[in-house]
């Protein structure tokens, strides 16, 4: 009979600025046996945007009989050498609509779809996605960032709608979105001062923090970095 690593804790976006400072605040606890983490470039490599490579890699993980206890989705997209985000209506862009929503919703989706089966039926686990609350509609005020806006609300609506039905599939296991913080990283960089603004270690910490007081009714909620609920 195989082993079963029920323990396991899996970190996608381990290359980032948050996700690989929470890979970092994994491994230096003891918590979980086993710290598995993904990344477009560092470690185990995984475009989140090709579905059958993150079939393949859960895959990999059913073989070896791993169970997930936690997963963090740390990956997220706002500009690259091309793009910025919109300012105006009159920048909207088709490329740039369609990587927002391929990196901020999609992926995430079908991360939930193939990683789910593999989670730890018997104990409370978590599975939470890095969102941002420029996501929540309620809280637009300055308009503009259609893609990112509009990207992340569509997330926080798969969290939503996933956490419903495995409420009734695998009711100990929880699903979030979570904002962050402004934290000084690649992707916050050209908008920020990094005084004003969070180490990847402080939010990493908080981001922890957040996910281990997180109880059932919290399931499908977008919180912030002290677990507060932000309105969709
Ligand atoms: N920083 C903030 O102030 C802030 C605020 C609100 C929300 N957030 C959210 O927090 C999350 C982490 O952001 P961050 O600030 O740490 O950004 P970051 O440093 O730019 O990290 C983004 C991560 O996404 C990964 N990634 C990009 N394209 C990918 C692909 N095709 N396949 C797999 N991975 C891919 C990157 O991988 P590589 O490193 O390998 O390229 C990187 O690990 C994001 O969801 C972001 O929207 C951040």
């Amino acid at each position: 009979m195989k082993p079963v690593y029920s323990n396991a804790a899996i970190v996608f976006g381990s290359g980032g600025g948050i996700g690989k400072a929470i890979k970092q605040e994994l491994l230096s606890g003891s918590v979980y046996k086993n710290v598995i983490c993904y990344s477009k470039s560092n470690d185990i490599q995984l475009d989140i945007t090709d579905e059958n490579a993150i079939l393949k890699a859960a895959y990999e993980l059913k073989k070896k009989n791993i169970k997930i206890s936690l997963l963090i989705n740390a990956v997220g997209y706002l500009h690259d050498k091309t793009f910025m985000p919109e300012k105006k209506i009159s920048e909207i862009s088709n490329e740039y609509l369609l990587n927002c929503f391929k990196l901020n919703s999609i992926g995430h989706a079908l991360i939930i779809k193939y990683f789910t089966p593999l989670f730890n039926q018997e104990t409370k686990s978590f599975l939470v996605c890095l969102s941002a609350r420029v996501g929540s509609i309620t809280d637009n005020y300055l308009g503009g960032w259609f893609g990112y806006r509009a990207s992340k609300a569509a997330l926080n609506q798969i969290v939503k709608s996933a956490s419903i039905e495995i409420n009734r599939n695998i009711p100990n296991l929880i699903l979030a979105s979570i904002h962050p913080g402004t934290v000084y990283t690649k992707l916050s960089k050209p908008f920020i001062k990094e005084s004003k603004c969070f180490s990847t270690n402080e939010s990493a910490k908080k981001i922890l923090k957040t996910i281990f007081n997180l109880e059932k009714a919290d399931s499908g909620k977008l919180l912030d970095y002290h677990g507060k609920v932000i309105p969709f």
